[in-house]
């Protein structure tokens, strides 16, 4: 289905790895754009971007980067800069649902109480959902600036944002957090002709609801509050992005979409 919607563009991907970031990266690179991924951990980034170019035959490049680090993240746009030229398109896909989760390994579901968190793992939690998409947005937004070229930022925000989950307060603030960032920073973006929206999906077959699929109750608690009736998949938040990230999304800044099977109508 290559139909280059992303001819030209180049797309930064942070998360790139695994789940949601990873089908962004599949589906972007589909739609004709090249491709740097970003992520912890250096086999897991090339394993993702020999996927990506075997199935898509794209331009991938990718960056180690953890997005807590300033200077990492600015080092991955000028990376992105010298390999393909400027960036159009950012995705800022990495976070965690709590301060010890861990992608692709064993996780506990959701369930750590702030009344017993410790304070460094509820600053862990901010400091990659929230500060590590400000940072990848701000270094971004330079590079686009300074190549006078408009831009699509798309940040992956959640439907915590505006669903309460106890046991994950932590998560939901970093996320709504990330929607007000969203909103505020597409205000000071609209003079420079950068977009930046987000999506804030419902539950999803990625490995951070595995442990959550994996136990009974935590399977029954994803349906039963999704009127759909089922978890999304990473393809189905990659075609919400895709369409932000193009031009077809032309009069669309600072809005979240919720692709997240119906969690706000019943
Ligand atoms: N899966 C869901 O149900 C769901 C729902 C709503 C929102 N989200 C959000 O979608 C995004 C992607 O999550 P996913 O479900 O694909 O899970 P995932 O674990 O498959 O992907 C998250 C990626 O972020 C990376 N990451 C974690 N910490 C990082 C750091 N410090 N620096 C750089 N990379 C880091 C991980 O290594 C991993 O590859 C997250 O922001 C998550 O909060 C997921």
């Amino acid at each position: 289905m290559a139909v280059g919607r992303l001819e030209n563009k180049v797309a930064v991907i942070t998360g790139g790895a695994s789940g949601i970031g990873k089908a962004c990266a599949l589906r972007f690179a589909e739609e004709g754009a090249e491709i740097v991924i970003s992520d912890i951990g250096a086999t897991r980034l090339e394993e993702a971007a020999q996927e990506i170019r075997n199935t898509t035959n794209g331009r991938v490049a990718w960056v180690e980067a953890d997005v807590c680090f300033a200077e990492q993240i600015e080092d991955l746009m000028q990376q992105a800069i010298n390999e393909f030229g400027h960036i159009d398109v950012v995705v800022a896909a990495a976070g965690v649902s709590g301060a010890n989760y861990v992608s692709g390994a064993e996780n506990e579901s959701l369930d750590h109480q702030l009344i017993d968190q410790p304070l460094e793992n509820w600053n862990r939690v901010l400091q990659i959902n929230l500060t590590g998409v400000m940072l990848t947005n701000k270094y971004a937004a330079r590079h686009m600036i300074a190549n006078g070229n408009p831009g699509s930022i798309v940040n992956i925000a959640s439907t915590a944002a505006r669903v309460a989950l106890p046991g994950a307060v932590d998560y939901c603030v970093s996320k709504a957090g990330v929607a007000m960032l969203t909103n505020a920073f597409a205000m000071e973006m609209l003079e420079h002709n950068i977009r930046v929206n987000a999506i804030g999906p419902g539950f999803i077959e990625t490995p951070m609801t595995q442990g959550l699929q994996d136990d009974a109750e935590g399977a029954e608690m994803m349906v039963a509050m999704t009127p759909m009736g089922r978890l999304g998949t990473p393809l189905e938040m990659a075609n919400c992005a895709l369409y932000l990230a193009c031009d077809e999304s032309s009069y669309t800044t600072g809005s979240t979409l919720y692709p997240n099977g119906a969690m706000f109508i019943s």
